[in-house]
């Protein structure tokens, strides 16, 4: 067709997908490709407006390094992440929801043993915080032998692997014992922001957003048998709660910091009196046949 215009170019474009053989493939660029030609038409784009929009993306593209991601984080902002976790992972009722894993997990943190302290090679002080509770199914039953994968911000609302060093902080991977029990110590989570010296920094400010993510422990918990869960910890009473940057918040993922003076509790845990307490049970679903969820690191994308 050679007179395209408003009302068929849509359709012309369209029909250039005929030879693609992968179905998927096939409907993923139909809908893209009606999608942002509606949206062009929906707000009348002007060529100074899409030329912004291409140097944005553009800026977006050179931000992104082996360490960091800005396309994920421009994913998480927008709600796009935490759209695409609820289409893909859906929970039954009683197990722990899922949440966006955002840019800071690594593969290959360090293995704890039962009750460690993942204070010891921490450069920033928090308050000590005994974090122990149980891995069971949804019917209750202890699940022994369950890997948690878990990750936080330290008490500067940096990540470890922001730092220069990359030491890992704050960060381990331990296992539930024969009961199904877990535990070790860390410092109380403070919120932070998401990154903002990059171009999504730049949209927050010009969409008069904050940047800031309530706190949070992340934890990826799996287990044979299992659906891997990649969830988060939130700490009750947050201001951000509420507004949290990345829409990750679920109010069943709100917990606790128990305040403990007793100095009895602290000497058997071997914490420093008064102490922080977090019960937290993580509860897996049967895995009927699902495939566990990507684990995409900035690394990662960087590679592919
Ligand atoms: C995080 O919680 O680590 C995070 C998630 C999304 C964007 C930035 C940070
Ligand atoms: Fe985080």
């Amino acid at each position: 067709m050679r007179q395209l215009n408003q009302d068929n170019l849509t359709d012309a474009v369209l029909a250039r997908l005929k030879e693609v053989k992968d179905p998927r493939f096939k409907q993923i660029m139909t809908s893209l490709i009606r999608h942002v030609h509606a949206f062009a038409d929906e707000v009348k784009l002007t060529e100074e407006e899409w030329f912004e929009g291409i140097k944005f993306l553009t800026a977006v593209g050179k931000k992104c390094d082996d360490k960091r991601q800005e396309f994920i984080l421009l994913s998480d902002i927008l709600g796009l992440s935490m759209r695409v976790v609820e289409i893909n992972h859906p929970m039954p009722e009683g197990a722990t929801e899922s949440t966006v894993l955002g840019p800071f997990f690594v593969h290959g943190a360090p293995e704890f043993p039962f009750g460690a302290d993942m204070t010891k090679t921490a450069t920033v002080q928090g308050e000590p915080t005994w974090v122990s509770g149980t891995v069971k199914s949804v019917d209750g039953k202890p699940i022994a032998g369950a890997t948690i994968d878990v990750w936080q911000a330290k008490a500067d609302g940096i990540y470890d692997i922001q730092n220069p060093s990359g030491e890992f902080e704050l960060r381990g991977r331990v296992t539930s014992d024969a009961e199904g029990r877990y535990a070790f110590r860390t410092f109380k989570p403070k919120f932070y922001g998401v990154p903002t010296d990059g171009p999504v920094g730049d949209l927050l400010r010009q969409m008069e957003r904050h940047p800031m993510r309530p706190a949070h422990m992340h934890a990826i918990v799996s287990a044979p048998g299992y659906r891997q869960v990649i969830t988060h910890v939130f700490v009750e009473g947050d201001p951000y709660l509420d507004s949290d940057a990345v829409f990750a918040v679920k109010e069943s993922l709100i917990a606790k910091y128990r305040k403990v003076d007793s100095a009895e509790e602290a000497k058997k845990l071997g914490m420093p009196a008064p102490f922080l307490r977090l019960d937290w049970d993580f509860r897996l679903a049967p895995e009927a046949g699902v495939k566990a969820r990507a684990t995409i690191s900035a690394a990662d994308a960087a590679v592919r």
